[in-house]
């Protein structure tokens, strides 16, 4: 088995003999390391920030369709691509592996200059089971499937507005229970991260994994095989019992409040320990899948430890007794993401996978206990360009992707994300100095949002949304985007640098001294190659008379200029003084 592994790897895979074999030590692949209250990507021995985007599920299962992507992805100024590989891909056979397309999109990403992140699509994506191979697909003794009882499937039948049949049966997700299913799945993707090793254990291409997607189980709240049933009839594990004790002042305080409830018991039965009902049926799918996770993580670990990630589009446990799309019960959530850390402790990050309207509240929920902020799936356009000025600036994220459907799929250039990628790319320097320091922060405001107040520095900057102003006097004013973004960085006593759209700033000291707070000297500029280029010298108009900065909105339909004039006008550099 080893030999034809071995074989395979090396006949198939012309990368692997370029690669070099040399030792490479666990601080030499991408690696993650703190820096205060930051967790940073680690990347050929520099902190990276991920500005990325990711494919559609199946861009990457083809090298061709790929070639004339990857110059459109470099434009967009994009340096991190999420890819899909998919179990059946590489091993359509068992235990025959097949790297040929994977090998093919690492050449094509590495030649031009992008870094991987790649998504193992395997045993689960969106709460179902369309990645496996046939071959584990149809022997369905070996490799169980898990059984919902009164629930609703199929979750995208029953036509819109049409209510969805109740189900009683096995449904096509592969029961946490099935310990075939995950040693198959184990096998595959350590085989799979060994030849990540070696084919790119020197360029680091490949940054980051993601492992499986978007894991829950939809249609029932758990999983009702006799496998499963005889779990949940049977007690909490001592491992989990353990680790809830050793955290208890620390837990998520949901989980904290459903244990609490139940009397924080030590041991017993799920529904004894954590009550009846979702929470409690919620909690025993997440160690489940927890625990299944953290055998494939481990076999891949055990290859090539870089990263390892999940992603979930779920703030919480969900209230619905058959959870539908989106809402499946058990995923790697915020509220579970004790019983996560518990069963699955390789996992490095809980991503997080936030398309609607609650960014700042899903980031807040993803950086509890100090999870670091990775959002590996979110929506581009002006909103994105904001979201991902907030996400650096203010929860020191690791990275930033839109998917909505795939950036391959994107028809037009997104000038807005990218003019926002830009902003951040000038001043990743300063931010990646400035992460888990306290000297930086962000906003992102609707029109409806008043005011935000942000203590930084010596000052209290406050940050209101600026509504666009008419081009012409007696002009209706043109309706408000749906949201301004802007990052702060203290970088002295009384110097900032800020970047951003659609707000305006005043200042007032925090600290003792003279009480008022002035504009000094307001430039803006850019920087190129990470020195600051000063440009106009701001005040008058542009400083709403001294009275306080402002990042004005793009204009609309200015696309291509619209980035030069962001990277032009996006930041700014000023200092404060203080006067009585
Ligand atoms: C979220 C999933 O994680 C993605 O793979 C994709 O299915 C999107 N939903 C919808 O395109």
């Amino acid at each position: 088995m080893r030999l034809r592994m071995l074989l395979c790897c090396t006949l198939m895979c012309p990368l692997a003999l370029v690669a070099g074999q040399g030792q490479t030590s666990a601080s030499d692949i991408p690696h993650l390391r703190k820096q205060g209250t930051a967790t940073q990507l680690i990347v050929d021995g520099k902190p990276f920030l991920a500005l990325a985007a990711e494919l559609s599920n199946t861009g990457a299962t083809s090298v061709e369709y790929m070639k004339p992507i990857w110059p459109k992805i470099v434009e967009a100024k994009v340096n991190t691509v999420l890819a899909g590989v998919s179990w059946n891909q590489i091993e359509p056979q068992e235990g025959k592996f097949d790297f040929t397309v994977l090998d093919g999109i690492i050449r094509d990403a590495r030649s031009h200059n992008l870094r991987l992140v790649l998504l193992w699509f395997a045993t689960w994506k969106n709460g179902q089971s369309s990645n496996p191979p046939g071959w584990v697909k149809r022997d369905f003794e070996r490799f169980p499937r898990a059984q919902i009882v009164g629930g609703t499937w199929p979750v995208f039948g029953g036509g819109e507005g049409q209510p969805r049949a109740p189900f009683t049966g096995s449904i096509e997700l592969f029961s946490p229970f099935g310990d075939a299913t995950r040693d198959a799945d184990a096998r595959a993707f350590g085989a799979m991260m060994r030849h990540i090793k070696a084919v790119d254990g020197q360029q680091h291409t490949v940054i980051m994994i993601q492992v499986e997607n978007e894991i829950g189980i939809q249609g029932d709240t758990r999983d009702r095989s006799p496998a499963a049933n005889k779990a949940f009839e049977g007690p909490v594990p001592k491992e989990l019992m353990d680790y809830l004790q050793q955290h208890k002042e620390a837990l998520i305080p949901v989980l904290h409040k459903v244990w609490e409830a139940a009397g924080f018991k030590t041991s017993g039965t799920w529904e004894e320990v954590f009550g009846k009902g979702r929470p409690a049926e919620e909690i025993f799918m997440a160690w489940y899948f927890a625990r299944y996770v953290e055998r494939v993580v481990e076999a891949g670990k055990t290859e090539y430890p870089i990263p390892m990630f999940t992603n979930c589009p779920q703030s919480g446990f969900g209230t619905a007794p058959a959870p539908v799309r989106g809402g499946q019960s058990g995923g790697p959530m915020p509220d579970a993401m004790d019983v996560w850390r518990a069963g699955a402790p390789r996992i490095d990050i809980f991503g997080v996978d936030v398309y609607g309207f609650d960014f700042v509240r899903m980031c807040a929920g993803f950086t509890q206990s100090g999870n670091p902020l990775w959002i590996p799936e979110t929506v581009g356009g002006l909103e994105g360009a904001a979201r991902v000025l907030y996400g650096f600036g203010r929860h020191d994220a690791i990275g930033f992707s839109p998917m909505a459907g795939g950036i391959d799929r994107r028809l037009a250039p997104d000038y807005d994300l990218t003019a926002g990628y830009d902003l951040i790319a000038q001043l990743a320097p300063l931010i990646v100095q400035h992460q888990g320091t306290g000297t930086m922060s962000a906003v992102l405001l609707e029109p409806k949002d008043p005011p935000q107040k942000i203590q930084l520095g010596n000052y209290t900057l406050t940050v209101a949304f600026v509504r666009p102003r008419a081009d012409r006097r007696g002009d209706p004013p043109p309706e408000p985007p749906t949201l301004a973004g802007a990052i702060f960085i203290s970088t002295g006593p009384d110097e900032y640098f800020a970047a951003g759209f659609g707000v305006s700033v005043a200042f007032s000291p925090n600290t003792p001294g003279p009480p008022l707070a002035g504009l000094d000297t307001v430039e803006e500029g850019s920087f190129v190659n990470g020195r600051w280029v000063p440009g106009r010298q701001l005040a008058g108009d542009d400083t709403i008379e001294g009275d306080c900065l402002e990042l004005k909105w793009p204009r609309k339909g200015e696309a291509p200029s619209l980035q030069s004039r962001m990277s032009r006008e996006g930041i700014q550099r000023f200092t404060l003084y203080r006067y009585r």
